[in-house]
């Protein structure tokens, strides 16, 4: 494993971290909805839906190492991972306007940060295969 492709996989790992946001909260809604005696633990909770933008934030920033470490060595531009790099980009740029700007007030960021969140499935997907 060489640390290009380590840094791609780091970045693939903190995205769906990232992703577990949205699982992690849905899941504990249809549980608590269904009055289920399974709870979540409030750890898990706290590790992806508290800790989300960090997540987020590691998700971009191995994509970055990862893109100057790939285009350093291989000199060539790889289309699919440049989609996913700049869908990553403005993922990260949504979520930091609508935390610290938004103060996490839902809107259209929101909307559009989650359609992001699935566009960069597909995109990291066709990369990687
Ligand atoms: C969201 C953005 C990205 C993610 C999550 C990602 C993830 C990954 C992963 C997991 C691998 C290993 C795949 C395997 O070995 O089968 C990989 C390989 C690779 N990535 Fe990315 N990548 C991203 C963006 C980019 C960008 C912007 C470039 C442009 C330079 C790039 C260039 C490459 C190359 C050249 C390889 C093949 C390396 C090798 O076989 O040694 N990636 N990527
Ligand atoms: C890989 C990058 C990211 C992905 C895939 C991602 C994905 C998501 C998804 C799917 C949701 C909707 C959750 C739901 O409806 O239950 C969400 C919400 C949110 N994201 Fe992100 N996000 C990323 C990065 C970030 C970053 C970097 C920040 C801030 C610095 C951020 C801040 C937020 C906020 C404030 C919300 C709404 C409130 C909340 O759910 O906590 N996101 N994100």
């Amino acid at each position: 494993m060489n640390i290009g492709k380590l840094l791609g996989f780091l970045a693939a790992l903190a995205y769906f971290g990232s992703l577990m946001n949205l699982v992690t909260k849905r899941l504990n809604q249809y549980l608590v909805r269904r009055k289920s005696k399974i709870k979540l633990d409030k750890r898990l909770i706290q590790l992806f839906v508290r800790y989300h933008r960090f997540w987020g934030i590691a998700a971009a920033g191995f994509v970055l190492l990862h893109f100057v470490v790939q285009y350093t060595r291989y000199g060539f531009i790889s289309r699919t991972g440049m989609t996913a790099a700049l869908l990553m980009l403005l993922q990260a740029s949504l979520g930091c306007f609508g935390q610290y700007i938004q103060k996490k007030r839902p809107g259209l960021w929101l909307n559009v940060h989650r359609l992001v969140a699935i566009a960069l499935l597909i995109a990291i997907g066709f990369h990687v295969a």
